[in-house]
């Protein structure tokens, strides 16, 4: 259990989740958090990923640090997407270890599932088959991440857990539009459909593959709720364990930045995979429940999105 003053590194804390999770221990009243921009410490360097660990001695570490991408930036860099984040991973949970860290939660995602996995998709369907090719360097380097973690603690009895979240969206996005996700590169879509008044925007498919979305603070809260509750080997899904269209997606959007023009669908282009839910029991056992439903949460994205015009450029 964590101490109000213990010594907490939260690795990656300008991204999505790592400024989420900060924001979480901030409000449940964690004192000694203790951070470094990628450009004061780059992860992927072992020796001053080593130096950083021996100086500082954190005794708890979030690593949600990683080289995170879209559906193009994935297919087009598939060695850089395996290279930098196993070399970061290693780095950061080795150097953890070394270094006498009581626990480390390690952040993954939920594409290291098989492709063909039953649905909704437990956490022991882990490496039962092929993975979706698109994105299998990302999720062989998270496999790599987290089974690092389980080997650790079978070899040396450390307490390294991992978290593997669904899609997630909220505060400080991506919306880049070649390196975003579904949810943020719509908000963008319809945003600018809206100022510039199109009278339609086309969405790739016919809209009807089934998609699961959780609310980045709510993923934070379920992090430090591991931190403090969950040891074991096996990874924790993190999702709301609820499902909708791409179609009722795209119109939830539409209607929360205000888009009045026409929704087309290019059924030219590919659906992707029809289903993608985790089982989200195993949380629920523990105690842990999501609390933004995705219409609150689209509407607290975008008034982020508009806050910070700079992000809506980037
Ligand atoms: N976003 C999602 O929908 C989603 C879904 C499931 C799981 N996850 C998982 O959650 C974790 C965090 O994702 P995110 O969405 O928060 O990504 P993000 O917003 O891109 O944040 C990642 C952070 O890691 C930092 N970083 C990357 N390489 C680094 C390096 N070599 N040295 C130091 N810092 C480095 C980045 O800094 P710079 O920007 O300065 O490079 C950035 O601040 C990932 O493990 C991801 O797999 C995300």
């Amino acid at each position: 259990m964590m101490r109000p003053d213990s010594k907490i590194y939260v690795a990656g804390h300008r991204g999505m989740v790592g400024s989420a999770i900060v924001r979480e221990l901030q409000r449940q009243g964690y004192t000694n958090i203790i951070t470094r921009t990628h450009a004061e410490l780059d992860l992927c360097r072992q020796a001053d990923v080593e130096r950083f660990f021996a100086d500082e001695r954190p005794e708890y570490v979030f690593l949600a640090a990683a080289k995170v991408g879209g559906i193009i930036a994935n297919r087009n860099a598939l060695a850089d997407f395996m290279y930098e984040n196993m070399i970061l991973e290693m780095n950061v949970i080795n150097a953890a270890w070394r270094n006498g860290c009581r626990k480390l939660e390690f952040l993954g995602s939920s594409c290291i599932y098989p492709r063909m996995a039953p649905q909704p998709m437990k956490e022991d369907c882990l490496l039962t088959s092929a993975l979706e090719p698109t994105n299998e360097a990302y999720a062989l380097a998270k496999i790599s991440g987290l089974k690092y973690c389980e080997y650790l603690n079978r070899q040396y009895g450390t307490d390294f857990i991992s978290v593997m979240p669904t899609n997630l969206y909220g505060p400080n996005d991506n919306y880049h539009p070649e390196h975003s996700h579904v949810l943020p590169a719509l908000i963008r879509r319809f945003h600018e459909a809206k100022v510039s008044g199109a009278q339609s925007v086309t969405c790739w498919g016919d809209g009807s593959p089934l998609r699961e979305f959780l609310y980045v603070d709510d993923l934070a809260n379920l992090c430090v709720f591991l931190m403090n509750n969950y040891s074991g080997n096996e990874t924790v899904n993190a999702g709301t364990g609820k499902e909708v269209t791409i179609k009722q997606l795209t119109e939830m959007v539409a209607n929360t930045v205000g888009y009045e023009g026409e929704i087309l669908w290019d059924t030219t282009r590919p659906n992707g995979t029809p289903r993608k839910l985790l089982d989200v029991s195993k949380s629920h056992a523990l105690g842990w429940h999501h609390t933004v439903e995705l219409s609150d949460g689209i509407a607290l994205a975008y008034a982020d999105f508009l806050s910070n015009p700079m992000r809506a450029e980037r």
